[in-house]
């Protein structure tokens, strides 16, 4: 099912925006314009994805550094070894929708 989650203008680029849709906690990323959702949580050890910090397409867990990709969830550096969910998003005019 598709949902509204958010506007583009109220994610400025390089910001993370979290929210929780059917049960699932979802980072909203803004890479350079570009909008990807990934799960907030590490694969790690749970650690909140959008406490740490989003440099170009990579997000880094606050807790232990693991870093993942969030064009597609993939593991860059450990300790994380298993990638991420990744959330089917669509843009219409300013808003953003995000399927789970
Ligand atoms: S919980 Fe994310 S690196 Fe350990």
């Amino acid at each position: 099912m598709k949902f509204k989650v958010a506007g583009k203008s109220e994610i400025p680029v390089g910001k993370v925006k979290v929210f929780e849709l059917e049960g699932e906690r979802i980072a909203l990323c803004n890479v350079r314009g570009a909008f990807y959702a990934i799960e907030d949580i590490c694969t790690h050890d749970g650690g909140a994805l959008d406490q740490g910090e989003l440099i170009g397409d990579i997000i880094e867990c606050p807790r232990h550094g693991a870093q993942f990709r969030v064009t597609d969830g993939g593991v860059i550096k450990m300790p994380a070894v298993v990638p991420l969910r990744t959330f089917p998003l669509f843009i219409e005019g300013d808003d953003i929708y995000v399927e789970v």
